[in-house]
């Protein structure tokens, strides 16, 4: 029988069970599994899975739990049948605000529907946005260096936010000044939350502010010359399901959307896409004779199909190196996942950066392979490229975000070869490990080197 000292003294019980789901051992005081979480996310989430099983709570700050579906339940929850992503809005009003990405249902469907011309495979063309990228994508690449070590991450970052502001028709004379002052915005992302004098806080709604003005201004001058090149006319032309172009307002907070979305993963997976190369002589000899034998860049869905090296390898670096790690979903009602009942309400984060790892899906899964994407009769299906989301909210930069990615390698490897270079890793660098503080970039310091092929 217990004695009434050891009912005093025994320590709480942590609860181990929420809804009869486990909750993930090993949680720190206060932060929970949070630190776990950020960085190597996805061994985390694999680890955890085969600890206790496919549906699991984690800790958060302050002890919030969180629910983890992994596997195909989780990415039907992408379907947003019985989920919401409007609790986007509260979580994140800077970066994605009242956007395409914070909708639902049909406030969600018209404004995607005015917004996805530009974005299509044919849209990409029309629109001159291919164009756009191809002739930033060749510039980037002139200009990288053919002696010394260097970041390409600092490159990639540099062009794919050059091609996503110069497709929306912002002036390339202006492009230093939108590149500094969105740099000073994304400072907003840090935790550090106080608003002082020169804190990234106060640096963030400065530049936040100067990109407002600047994206109203363009608006104003796009409304005078519907001729004007890029996204942005094309936006204004457009028209939802019910016939309504876009407001002023709208237009500022997807613009200011697609820049976020559109610039840090394209340059993490083609920063990637270099250090992989850099490592694989192999690799880079195939991409190399694929590339000097086409005429050019691709420009056009028809174009990328003379590519189909150069796409295996972007298909084949987001599978182990996805940008995004995971997204979530707010239950709508009360769902059934696993068996288990989860209250309407739950949060619930769905890990897309995993299913590039699964087994059953990619045999071998840490191989880098990129043959498993040749000669495949059928295009991807949606959980081969759940790196780029599902249901709804898939991606609207899919086919931009492909054809930056096949121009940057295509042009990378021609230009290298006219130089009679190949890419390595720099000597010191070692190779570096898939990290998400919060994108998976690769770090900066890692550095490749130009050497004579
Ligand atoms: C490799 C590059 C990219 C990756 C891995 C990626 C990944 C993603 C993911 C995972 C989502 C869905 C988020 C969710 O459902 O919670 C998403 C949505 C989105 N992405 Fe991308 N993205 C990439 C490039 C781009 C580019 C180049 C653009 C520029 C047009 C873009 C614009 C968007 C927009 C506007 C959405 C919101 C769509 C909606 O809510 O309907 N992305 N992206």
């Amino acid at each position: 029988m217990e004695t009434a000292t050891n009912l005093l003294f025994r320590l709480p019980q942590k609860e181990t069970h929420r809804d009869g789901i486990p909750i993930l051992p090993g949680a720190l005081p206060l932060v929970g599994h949070t630190l776990f979480n950020i960085g190597d996310t996805l061994t985390f989430l694999r680890n955890a899975a085969r600890k206790a099983g496919p549906l699991f709570w984690t800790r958060g700050i302050g002890d919030r739990l969180t629910l983890v579906c992994m596997g195909e339940p989780g990415f039907e929850l992408l379907k947003n049948r019985v989920t919401s992503s409007e609790f986007i809005r509260e979580q994140s009003p800077d970066f994605v605000g009242d956007s395409l990405l914070s909708r639902d249902g049909v406030p969600h469907r018209n404004l995607r529907s005015a917004m996805s011309g530009p974005f299509t495979p044919r849209g990409l063309t029309s629109s001159g946005a291919a164009a756009i990228s191809a002739e930033v994508v060749e510039a980037c690449v002139a200009g990288l260096p053919s002696q010394g070590a260097f970041s390409l991450l600092s490159h990639t970052q540099r062009l794919a936010l050059d091609v996503i502001f110069r497709v929306m028709g912002i002036d390339r004379s202006e492009l230093g000044a939108w590149n500094e002052n969105y740099r000073e915005f994304i400072l907003g992302a840090l935790p550090f939350k106080m608003d002082l004098p020169f804190s990234p806080a106060r640096r963030a709604r400065k530049g936040r502010i100067w990109l407002d003005s600047r994206f109203s201004k363009l608006i104003t001058a796009a409304r005078g010359r519907p001729d004007m090149p890029g996204t942005l006319s094309a936006l204004l032309a457009a028209r939802d399901e019910e016939g309504k172009a876009l407001g002023d307002e709208d237009l500022i907070q997807n613009l200011r959307l697609l820049a976020l979305a559109g610039h840090e993963t394209s340059a993490s997976v083609m920063a990637w896409l270099g250090i992989v190369l850099a490592q694989r002589p192999d690799l880079w000899e195939k991409l190399r004779e694929e590339s000097v034998a086409a005429p050019g860049l691709p420009r056009s869905p028809e174009d990328l199909k003379r590519h189909p090296f150069a796409e295996a390898i972007f298909r084949e670096v987001l599978r182990l190196y996805p940008p995004v790690s995971l997204t979530a979903r707010q239950a709508n009602e009360d769902l059934e996942l696993y068996g288990k009942r989860v209250p309407r309400g739950t949060m619930i984060t769905i890990p897309i950066g995993t299913y590039g790892y699964d087994p059953a899906l990619f045999p071998e899964p840490e191989r880098f392979d990129p043959s498993r994407w040749l000669g495949r009769r059928s295009p991807p299906s949606a959980i081969d490229i759940a790196t780029f989301g599902g249901g709804p909210h898939f991606c609207l930069g899919y086919h931009l975000a492909w054809m930056e990615v096949v121009q940057f390698a295509t042009a990378f490897a021609r230009e290298m070869a006219r130089r009679g270079l190949r890419p390595q890793l720099a000597p010191g660098t070692a190779p570096p490990k898939l990290r998400y503080l919060p994108f998976g970039q690769p770090p900066k310091k890692t550095h490749i080197e130009m050497v004579r092929a």
